[in-house]
C-alpha cells in the first residue's frame, strides 16, 4: 500500500481511507488547515455542522486547485435538529454553508437515547437527502451495537459509516466486528488518541498513546513518528483514519505514512494496547441537557 487507499462503502462510494478532521479547529485557523491539508494530498476531509467551520471548510475547498469532485466530505447533523422536518433543514444548512451542491457522506453526530424516536426521523431525513442526490452517503456517528441495531430494525438504508472513538488504548473491536457483520465501516475519530490528551470526559482514561513504549519502538524501528505507527495501523486495520491538526509540519507528517509497512505482529501487539477505557464522552450521556447549544442558520 503505498497510496492512500479507498474503502468502498456499501453503496459502492469509494472514501479515501486516510481523511483529515478539524474539530476544535477555530474558524480562523480552519481555512489554512484545509488549504494546507489538500495541497499535501488529502481528498477528504471530516466537518461538522458542531464544529462551527464548515464555512470555512467550503471555502478552503473553493479556494483549492482541485475539483470538488475529487474530495470527499463528510459533515454531520447537530443533536438539536433531529427530527424530520429540522433534519431536512439541516441538510440544506450544511451544502449552503459548505457551498456545494452535495455532501459526500453526511452523519448523525450523536444517538440520543432520551429521544431516540427523533433520532430515527432524523435518520429518515438523510434517507430523504440520499434518494435526491443531496448527500452521496448516510451514516452514524457514536452508535454502539445497540443503537445501530434498533435504527437499523426501524430504518430502510443501512448506515454506510459508523465514526466513533479508536486509537491503540481504546481499540473498540467488538463494534468494529458488528460493522463487518452489517457491512459498515468504521471511521476512526481521535485516531491518534487527540481526546486522551484535550480532553477530560473521564478520570480513568489513560495518557497519551504516542508516548507508550510499544509504539515508540515501532516508530524507531521504521524511523517514523508514533502518530504515523498508529495511523499506519488504522490503514493497515481497513479503518478509515481523520487526523486533526492546525500545524503545517504535522498535518504533513500525519499523511506520511505510505512508505512502510507493519508486520501483522506488530499490528496486533498495538491492538493489544486496548485498555476498554474510552477518552471521549459514553453516547449514553448525551442529550440536550449536557449540550445545550443549537445550530444558528
Ligand atoms: N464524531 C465525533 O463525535 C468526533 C469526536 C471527536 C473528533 N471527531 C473527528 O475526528 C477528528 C480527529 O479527532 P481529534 O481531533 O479528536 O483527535 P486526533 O486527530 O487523534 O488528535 C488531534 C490532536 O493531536 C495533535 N496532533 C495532530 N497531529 C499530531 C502529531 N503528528 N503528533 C502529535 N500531536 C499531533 C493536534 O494538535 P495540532 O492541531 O496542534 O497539531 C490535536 O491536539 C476531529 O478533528 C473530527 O473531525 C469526531
Amino acid at each position: 500500500m503505498t497510496q492512500n487507499p479507498f474503502i468502498t462503502l456499501n453503496n459502492n462510494i469509494q472514501m479515501p481511507a486516510l481523511g483529515f478532521g478539524v474539530f476544535r479547529s477555530s474558524p480562523e485557523e480552519t481555512t489554512g488547515a484545509v488549504s494546507t491539508a489538500i495541497i499535501t494530498g488529502y481528498r477528504h476531509i471530516d466537518t461538522a455542522a458542531a464544529y462551527m467551520n464548515e464555512v470555512q471548510v467550503g471555502e478552503a475547498i473553493k479556494a483549492s486547485d482541485v475539483a470538488r469532485s475529487d474530495i470527499f466530505v463528510t459533515t454531520k447533523m447537530w443533536i438539536s435538529d433531529y427530527g424530520y422536518d429540522s433534519g431536512l433543514h439541516a441538510i440544506d444548512r450544511s451544502l449552503r454553508k459548505l457551498d456545494t451542491d452535495y455532501i459526500d457522506l453526511y452523519l448523525l453526530h450523536q444517538p440520543v437515547p432520551t429521544y431516540f424516536d427523533r433520532t430515527i426521523e432524523a435518520y429518515k431525513a438523510a434517507e430523504a437527502a440520499l434518494a435526491d442526490g443531496r448527500v452521496r452517503a448516510i451514516g452514524v456517528s457514536n452508535f454502539n451495537t445497540q443503537y445501530l441495531e434498533n435504527l437499523m430494525a426501524q430504518t430502510d438504508i443501512v448506515p454506510a459509516v459508523n465514526q466513533v472513538e479508536v486509537h491503540p488504548f481504546f481499540t473498540q473491536k467488538p463494534l468494529r466486528d458488528t460493522h463487518a457483520k452489517y457491512g459498515i465501516a468504521t471511521q476512526a475519530w481521535s485516531p491518534i488518541g487527540g481526546v486522551n490528551r484535550y480532553g477530560n470526559f473521564t478520570t480513568e482514561a489513560v495518557e497519551d498513546p504516542l508516548t507508550h513504549p510499544t509504539i515508540v519502538q515501532l516508530a524507531e524501528k521504521y524511523s517514523k513518528t508514533p502518530a504515523q505507527v498508529i495511523l499506519r495501523w488504522h490503514i493497515q486495520n481497513g479503518i478509515c483514519a481523520i487526523p486533526k491538526s492546525v500545524n503545517p509540519g504535522r498535518i504533513a507528517e500525519n499523511f506520511n505514512i505510505f512508505d512502510f509497512e507493519l508486520t501483522r505482529d506488530e499490528v496486533e501487539a498495538i491492538e493489544a494496547l486496548d485498555t476498554g477505557v474510552r477518552g471521549g464522552p459514553d453516547p449514553d450521556s448525551v442529550s440536550p441537557d449536557t449540550y445545550t447549544f443549537k445550530i444558528e442558520d
